[in-house]
């Protein structure tokens, strides 16, 4: 594992951008993203890069970590609209190759084994952004999740429902459940790359990079993936030994 420490967010967001662009020109085909707010500035580094510097997500599969249960695509905080407003709709990346569990399926375990299919088929995943939830998910692989885990239903905890309250109008309006890739599945990527920044983020990155590979800490299982990239500012570093 790697940890690259940058100043401050825009510096970790550019280097990310950095690591994705190059990936892009040596071929990787199929990128995983996450959504919230810690890749923001990578996408806005992307879309730069995407106007000025020739960057095109031309041919590339994009596969999306989650998606909230209940909510429509059409919904603003769905995942779905998130990162089409963020990356989408800003790059030549086609619309047809942005794969996403739906969120409004009847049935949303089959709903998670469609889109693990989806996955497998197109895979591997070349390269995956990740965030840290201030509890070590990712994905929304909450603390106690199966190392092991593959896409699935989960329940979000109450911590992450007051984390992400920011996103609505208060923690009644954010969902309860969402289809989220496992940790294994997240694990057959190439080359993760994780991107945390701010001091709320300190606790968990230490716990991830340095703490004992356990399912309390789910972003532990990095140190056991051959390829991982972390990109943290100084604030989220502020932790470590
Ligand atoms: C989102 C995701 C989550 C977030 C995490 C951090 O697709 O998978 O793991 O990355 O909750 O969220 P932010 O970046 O908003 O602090």
């Amino acid at each position: 594992m790697e940890v690259v420490i940058r100043p401050d967010a825009e510096d970790a967001g550019r280097t990310v951008a950095g690591i994705v662009h190059q990936a892009l020109a040596e071929g990787v085909r199929t990128l995983g993203l996450a959504t919230g707010s810690s890749p923001l500035g990578v996408y806005r580094d992307l879309a730069r890069r995407h106007r000025h510097e020739g960057l095109s997500f031309s041919g590339v599969e994009a596969f999306l970590l989650d998606e909230y249960v209940g909510l429509p695509a059409a919904h603003l905080q769905s995942f779905a609209q998130v990162i089409r407003r963020e990356l989408a709709d800003h790059v030549d990346l086609d619309p047809a190759r942005l794969h996403l569990p739906s969120g409004t399926a009847p049935d949303p375990a089959a709903e998670a084994r469609r889109f693990e299919r989806c996955l497998a088929e197109a895979g591997p995943v070349g390269l995956q952004i990740l965030g840290i939830g201030v509890n070590g998910h990712i994905g929304f692989n909450e603390p106690g999740s199966s190392l092991a885990s593959r896409t699935r239903l989960k329940t979000l905890t109450d911590d992450t429902r007051r984390d992400n309250a920011r996103f609505f109008g208060g923690i009644e309006d954010v969902p309860r459940h969402v289809i989220t890739q496992g940790l294994a599945t997240i694990g057959e990527a190439s080359h993760l790359v994780l991107i945390a920044t701010g001091p709320h983020k300190a606790r968990a990155v230490a716990a991830a990079v340095e703490g004992p590979v356990t399912a309390a800490c789910p972003a532990s299982v990095l140190q056991l993936h051959p390829h991982v990239t972390v990109v943290v500012d100084a604030l989220a570093a502020s932790q470590l030994e």
